[in-house]
């Protein structure tokens, strides 16, 4: 190289060293200037009973339409071997005397051998069953003949090979209902088992409520919830549970809206109707969806309970799913469904004394579950659910003016019908507003700054349902769990969070979904008969709840809050308690990048940072076959002085949390 080409070359790398110094990004921590609070609930989950989340999913029940009052009586069963005459197999109607559980199965023996003629139960889409566990059997029946029957109870696997079981012998009961139990263990571990009853025997029987559950359910409480999928809720320490729903508190008609009273006290007085989800995507039929409410009210207050969130019951507002019949209560008949809001407050709160907490207390639980937060309405809109919740927030204002009441900004972020509601809610002073994003995940991106000119006086904002959908067209498998959704929400996330004097609430939604029963797709959490795994998106959830901190500190990049300046997004907070600051940022490029945090306002930093990254391929996901695919990894990195450099993955969320001095 001549000389002059030498010197040219120095001139250009020296340019280079000082515009890459000069474009290394620095942002500003300043944990003297502590904001808003961030509210316990900030960061909670939403159930509904959605793609076989309750029934079929987190409800650990093992037999389908137990009680044989699905529509079609027989769903979920069939007869095996060869009745002898027309009518052994019949179902009784006991309307007059039974109105919420009126079916039960007559079964006419004729000096049956074993094996001969049985019932089989093919479960929700087959039964998980677990080698060496205990699985607890149970009926209820009524013997007419007189002389023993005996129940040859089996678990079968795929090849109708027995893979546990038990006898019982019945003997008559008169005009009575007797329950029979027994429990037996499993010999092998199948994904999709079947459960047989076998009759041996003369004369007749009746059944009703015949139930399988495992021993393994969560807190191990009898007829309770699958302790994997509640330990993934568990685990992200969520600060409030929503439920039931979603578009099931509204119904597909009025008839067959959730009615919480209904699901309440013995479960075989807990009357089932159809899931709406049954019917509501031609593409994704599920003729077998039912609420068998097994799971009622009470199960979601213990669950809320269990996991240290705040219970945040939602009530039908007088109005059917407005996508469906969208029946609507006549406001003079609105009162049956206010005072349903008032007995949940006081089911949840009152006294033993009072006519509701005192059935709370006769199903064990005498102490308050302190209901702070209610919601009337799901997804609705128009000036009849302004009309609507105006009467509710009266009456339980005046009787109840500490609990907060949610209201719905109906369906979308945006648009006529949000714009309309939003003003009419802000102008009734409601307390929280429920807004609802299914977006591409850009528009995660592009709305990390929606809050920042919010009314700080105003209605706070719980962000109620969202995920990113790669594809908008349906609910389809096209829309995936990825890191290109998870990473564009966890950009949205810090928004919310900087934001957290407005914002007081966030879940993403749905929470459940079941790999063979699904009807929406993307979920938090996915499942078979046997194993569960958190989604991308669910790991980036679990890190904001998991690292929340309790007020909200400046984050600036020349002064201004990252929202995506080059591709990055960041919030940060600092824990009073633990005196940490923690420092959430998303690179949603492609590319590599470094940025160095300079931490203000306090004397020293711990001398090393805890560094947590969340980072992946924008297609990869996390999957049942390989759960781990994408999860946080955690580094520690010395710190000298208050300056920390931290190199950020492509397409990552980073967690940093430093003790302060
Ligand atoms: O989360 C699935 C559904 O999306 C909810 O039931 C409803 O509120 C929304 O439309």
């Amino acid at each position: 190289m001549k000389p002059r080409q030498q010197l040219l070359t120095l001139i250009f790398a020296c340019l280079f060293v000082v515009s890459f110094a000069q474009t290394n990004t620095i942002i500003n921590i300043k944990v003297d200037k502590p904001g808003a609070a961030i509210q316990p609930t900030m960061w909670g989950v939403f159930f509904e009973d959605i793609n076989m989340g309750a029934d079929g999913g987190i409800y650990a029940e093992l037999v389908k339409n137990r009680s044989f009052e699905f529509y079609k009586p027989m769903m979920g069963w069939k007869v095996l071997g060869k009745p002898a005459t027309e009518g052994d197999f019949l179902i009784h109607n006991r309307q007059q005397t039974n109105t919420a559980n009126p079916r039960f199965l007559r079964v006419t023996l004729h000096d049956n051998a074993n094996k001969s003629i049985g019932l089989n139960n093919e479960g929700f889409r087959g039964m998980g069953i677990k080698s060496g566990l205990r699985y607890d059997f149970s009926v209820t029946y009524h013997q007419l003949s007189a002389g023993n029957i005996k129940l040859h109870i089996e678990l079968i696997n795929e090849a109708n090979e027995n893979i546990g079981g038990t006898v019982v012998t019945t003997t008559a009961t008169g005009n009575e209902w007797k329950k029979l139990t027994t429990s037996f263990n499993a010999t092998a571990t199948v994904q999709k088992a079947k459960i047989n009853i076998w009759f041996e025997g003369d004369g007749i029987i009746d059944l009703d409520m015949v139930s399988l559950f495992p021993e393994d359910t969560w807190k191990k409480r009898p007829g309770g919830m699958r302790a994997d999928m509640i330990q993934l809720l568990a685990d992200m320490k969520p600060g409030f549970i929503r439920f039931p729903g979603g578009c099931i508190v509204e119904g597909h008609e009025l008839a067959t809206r959730y009615q919480w009273k209904k699901t309440i006290g013995p479960i075989e007085e807990r009357q089932l109707i159809v899931n709406r989800w049954n019917t509501e995507f031609a593409h994704r039929p599920t003729p077998d969806y039912f609420q068998t409410f097994g799971l009622g009210f009470y199960e979601y207050f213990q669950l809320a309970e269990d996991i240290g969130a705040e219970p945040l019951p939602i009530l039908n507002c007088g109005m059917a799913c407005q996508f469906n019949t969208a029946e609507l209560v006549p406001l003079d008949q609105l009162d049956p469904y206010i005072q349903d809001a008032l007995d949940l407050i006081e089911f949840a709160n009152g006294d033993v004394n009072s006519k509701w907490g005192k059935i709370r207390a006769s199903m064990g639980h005498t102490a308050s579950f302190n209901l702070k937060i209610i919601g009337v309405g799901n997804e609705n809109w128009g000036p009849q659910y302004v009309e609507r919740v105006q009467a509710f927030q009266k009456a339980i204002k005046a009787k109840y003016p500490d609990v907060k009441l949610v209201t719905s900004s109906g369906t979308d972020p945006n648009g006529g019908r949000f714009d309309f509601l939003n003003g009419e809610l802000r102008k009734m002073k409601a307390d929280i507003i429920d807004e609802h994003y299914y977006r591409k995940p850009e528009w995660f991106l592009q709305n990390a700054s929606r809050y920042d000119n919010y009314d700080r006086n105003g209605p706070k904002i719980f962000a109620g349902e969202y995920a990113g959908h790669s594809d908008r067209a349906a609910a389809t498998g096209n829309k995936k769990n990825n890191v290109h959704a998870a990473i564009a929400e966890a950009a949205f996330l810090t928004g919310l969070e900087r934001n957290a004097d407005v914002v007081v609430m966030a879940s993403y939604a749905p929470l459940f979904a079941h790999i063979d029963a699904w009807q929406w797709a993307p979920d938090l959490i996915w499942a078979d008969n046997l194993r569960s795994y958190g989604t991308v998106n669910y790991q980036v959830q679990k890190l904001y709840a998991t690292n929340r901190g309790t007020n909200v500190v400046p984050a600036l990049l020349n002064g201004k809050a990252v929202t995506g300046q080059d591709s990055l997004y960041t919030s940060a907070v600092i824990d009073k308690q633990t005196n940490e600051v923690t420092i959430k940022i998303v690179n949603s490029s492609g590319n590599n990048k470094t940025v160095t945090f300079g931490v203000e306002g306090v004397k020293k930093l711990a001398t090393q940072a805890s560094v947590t990254v969340l980072s992946g391929l924008p297609d990869q996901v996390n999957s049942l076959d390989s759960p781990f695919e994408v999860v946080p990894v955690s580094t520690t990195q010395i710190i000298k002085g208050k300056k920390i450099d931290v190199s950020l993955k492509p397409s990552s969320l980073t967690v940093i949390r430093i003790g302060l001095k």
